[in-house]
């Protein structure tokens, strides 16, 4: 295990315990406005660019899956999970899929980083080991760890488990700029060639991995740095992060440090004020994020039980707090239909079985675009071997495959 950081530690903890009011100006907060991609005529010539990028070997996938997964009640990997689809298959399965079949059509493999944490790391290569990679090129992969940092009793005392070591938990998604760099998977983008870097979540069903389209969007646009997808809210209660202009920057509002008076505030039309929620997709430049790996994010506190001991402190660096740092971000609006169907609660909203029937309603409108032939109430999933967005689907496709790569499930 890597040293204690107990100089950042102590810092923090008089940076949060500190209890007297802060004299800080409040912060003025803007909406950020943003498109649907779709709706644009650039649309196809963003896609058109995205696949020649993908051709040239200039698109790289990064996972991040360093996190816990403790909302789902599931001890493993996130990725591992299997939330019930026909098929069974897992986030990573379906995540691979989609990138092998990206990958057969631009006739380049894509390199694909994924970040674990020294706590699930094991059990993720486990995962990928025991389905042969589910057909990737292993060398196409690399596994590497994000950082770890102890967590404070309440009183600012490191805390340790039962056998006397440092009870260590990871450092938020913020930390994968740092540990991209330490680990030399920047390096190994670079060396491949890599300029844009898909960056996604691990818990998305739908997430469409190196999206061309994303992707040649943000290699038309100048230099900027960053572009990132953008749903409009379900409502004002939903639980994402919200893309707004703080001080005039770019930034997300997470959903837990956004005020009542802000989630609920609307335009006099009546249409949410701060509607972009933030779905964990990003797109980075390859020398965007080399500048970023150097420089400082925030830090966020939280309080949690921590081996037993109640109100610890658990510190965490957030992955959008480097667009202020970056100034420039561009939202690319995307309908959630499409692109964002999260596994992070067992039950209710962005739980296995709303993913299923997102997942299912999306395939199925596919194949209804490919004029097939549909039982009413049934659902669909189509193995990403056979499309990766709805493409090349067909009544002999569906009629050779059904109960090979086209499963049916009740609606
Ligand atoms: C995250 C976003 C939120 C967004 C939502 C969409 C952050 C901080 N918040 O919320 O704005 O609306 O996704 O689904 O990004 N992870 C690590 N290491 C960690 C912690 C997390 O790799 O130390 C990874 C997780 O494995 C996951 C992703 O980061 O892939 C986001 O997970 P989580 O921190 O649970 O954020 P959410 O609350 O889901």
């Amino acid at each position: 295990m890597a040293s204690i950081d107990f100089d950042l530690l102590k810092k923090l903890y008089a940076q949060f315990s500190r209890t007297e009011e802060s004299s800080k100006t409040p912060d003025i907060l803007e909406p950020m406005p943003f498109a649907m991609a779709e709706d644009d005529r650039r649309y196809e010539m963003w896609e058109e660019t995205g696949k020649i990028l993908l051709s040239k070997g200039e698109v790289a996938a990064f996972t991040i899956a360093g996190g816990q997964g403790s909302r789902l009640g599931f001890e493993g990997p996130k990725g591992a999970y299997d939330f019930g689809l026909p098929s069974h298959a897992s986030l990573f399965r379906l995540e691979a899929r989609r990138l092998l079949n990206l990958g057969a059509k631009a006739e380049h493999p894509i390199p694909w980083a994924i970040m674990t944490s020294p706590l699930n790391r094991k059990a993720t290569i486990e995962h990928f080991e025991e389905h042969s990679y589910f057909g990737y090129n292993k060398d196409s992969i690399r596994f590497f760890d994000q950082g770890m940092l102890c967590a404070l009793t309440p009183e600012g005392e490191p805390v340790k488990d039962k056998n006397g070591n440092y009870a260590e938990v990871p450092d938020g998604n913020g930390g994968c700029f740092r540990a991209l760099a330490i680990s030399g998977t920047l390096a190994w983008f670079v060396e491949k060639g890599v300029r844009f870097v898909f960056l996604a979540n691990v818990d998305n069903a739908l997430v469409k991995m190196c999206d061309p389209a994303f992707i040649g969007f943000l290699a038309s646009n100048g230099n900027a740095p960053c572009a990132v997808k953008v749903v409009h809210k379900r409502n004002a209660q939903e639980k994402v992060g919200i893309f707004a202009f703080k001080n005039s920057k770019p930034t997300v509002v997470e959903y837990t440090d956004i005020s009542d008076e802000l989630r609920n505030k609307t335009f006099e039309d009546g249409t949410l004020a701060f509607d972009g929620g933030n779905i964990g997709i990003y797109a980075f430049r390859t020398d965007a994020l080399r500048k970023i790996s150097t420089m400082e994010l925030p830090w966020h506190a939280a309080r949690k039980k921590v081996e037993d001991i109640e109100n610890c402190w658990k510190f965490e660096q957030f992955l959008f707090d480097a667009f202020p740092l970056i100034g420039q971000i561009l939202p690319y609006g995307v309908e959630r239909e499409d692109d964002f169907a999260p596994v992070k609660n067992m039950t209710g909203n962005d739980s296995p079985a709303t993913a299923r029937q997102m997942l299912g309603m999306l395939h199925r409108s596919w194949l209804e675009k490919a004029k097939v032939t549909l039982k009413p109430r049934t659902l669909y999933e189509i193995s990403p071997r056979l499309t990766y967005a709805g493409e090349n689907l067909s009544q002999e496709i569906f009629d050779r495959e059904l109960g090979r790569g086209i499963f049916e499930f009740p609606a």
